[in-house]
């Protein structure tokens, strides 16, 4: 049976495809849904796909991958430069075995001064940025070769 893998995405990435086409592109979150759900499939991985503008919600997503050691793709969007509240859930998701995987549309590191700081990829598994879309791909594929070289 495929795992399940959540992809979840923090504020604003609802607004994919009108916010700054220039930097996150003209794609919006159904294409996102579709593309990861398709790439899941092609690494055999039951991708889940959930965006919210609710910090508290995204923390619970946390708890819920840790209990249920779910892998994690996480766009933390501009919650990745202060939640600790966010980090500290990640944190506990690792803490289950599982994988999570921090991924940035755009490159955090190429832009504002505010940006340059993440408070997740210190507990994150690793971290893609810059890519795009393509990025979740390459996050779901370090999922599918970590959860892979467990097996
Ligand atoms: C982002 C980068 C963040 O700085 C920003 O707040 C976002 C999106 C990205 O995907 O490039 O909302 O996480």
């Amino acid at each position: 049976m495929a795992r399940h893998v959540l992809v979840v995405n923090g504020p604003n990435l609802g607004r994919l495809g009108v916010r700054q086409p220039d930097v996150y592109g003209h794609q919006d979150l159904e294409t996102l849904r579709k593309d990861c759900t398709q790439w899941g499939h092609e690494l055999g991985l039951d991708v889940e796909v959930r965006q919210t503008d609710d910090e508290a919600e995204m923390i619970h997503w946390m708890h819920e991958a840790a209990d249920g050691a779910i892998p994690v793709v996480m766009n933390p969007a501009a919650f990745t430069h202060y939640s600790y509240g966010l980090a500290d859930a990640a944190h506990m998701v690792g803490d289950a075995g599982v994988p999570l995987m921090e991924v940035h549309i755009s490159n955090p590191a190429a832009r504002d001064e505010f940006r340059k700081r993440s408070v997740i990829s210190p507990v994150a598994t690793g971290t893609i940025t810059g890519m795009g879309f393509f990025g979740y791909r390459l996050a779901l594929e370090a999922v599918a070769h970590i959860i892979g070289q467990e097996a």
